[in-house]
């Protein structure tokens, strides 16, 4: 496989193009963001203990690694898989130890049932609303019974259009969902869902963000 043969949707081209061109900034905005947010921590210590040691974890849309590293640092067996081949650099730079693969989470080079858990950190939030079942069975599929899915996601109805961030000749919308949506989807795809988190917006966030975990 080349580095752009699972580009198989114009909307995965757009989305590398638009992390590639960001990925050093995005990297120093949010490097030390997970320090100040201890919801998310929270989540995050939840969900690894209950996938416990043991079994191979997935960041997908890992972008530059945070998210990997604390996952790691939990004492989870995590690699990071991202489209973008700038944010899969400042990830392997920053993450030495770890394994980082350039892939879409869409369509996973992961056998059927060999992860204990999966993580989708604010990366569902470019796959538009009619590719999020086959996105979900994806998801399903590549986790063992018993295995834990975690999604992040902004709350609400609208898309929020980033244009020509931190300067870049780039645009990208970000969708914010709705978690009851969210919830009945992966339902329908074959999971149980453990539990639904919603923090109110902090610092400059303009909306309440989600967490979901669900059971395989
Ligand atoms: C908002 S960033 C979040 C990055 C990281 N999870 C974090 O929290 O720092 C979204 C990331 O998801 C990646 N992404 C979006 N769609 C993807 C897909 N279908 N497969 C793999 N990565 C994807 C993007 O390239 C980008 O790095």
């Amino acid at each position: 496989m080349t580095d752009s043969d699972f580009l198989t949707r114009d909307f995965l081209t757009r989305t590398r193009v638009f992390y590639d061109a960001i990925a050093e900034d995005y990297a120093e905005r949010f490097r030390d963001s997970l320090a100040q947010t201890p919801v998310e921590r929270a989540t995050f210590g939840l969900f690894a203990e209950l996938v416990g040691r043991g079994g191979a974890v997935a960041d997908l849309g890992c972008g530059p690694g945070r998210v990997t590293g604390l996952l790691a640092s939990l004492g989870l067996d995590v690699f990071g898989l991202d489209l973008s081949s700038s944010m899969l650099e400042i990830a392997r730079r920053e993450n030495p130890d770890l394994l980082f693969v350039q892939g879409s989470m869409l369509e996973l080079d992961v056998a059927d049932g060999s992860l204990a858990g999966a993580v989708s950190w604010y990366s569902s939030i470019h796959t538009p609303v009619d590719e999020l079942p086959s996105l979900f069975r994806e998801f399903r599929r590549v986790l063992a019974p018993g295995g834990h899915l975690l999604l992040g996601f902004q709350v609400g109805d609208e898309p929020k259009r980033h244009d020509r961030p931190w300067g870049h000749d780039v645009v990208l919308d970000f969708q914010r969902r709705q978690p009851g949506m969210i919830g009945g989807l992966l339902e329908t795809a074959g999971f149980e869902l453990v539990s639904q988190t919603v923090r109110a917006p902090q610092n400059e966030e303009q909306v309440a963000q989600a967490f979901l975990i669900a059971r395989a």
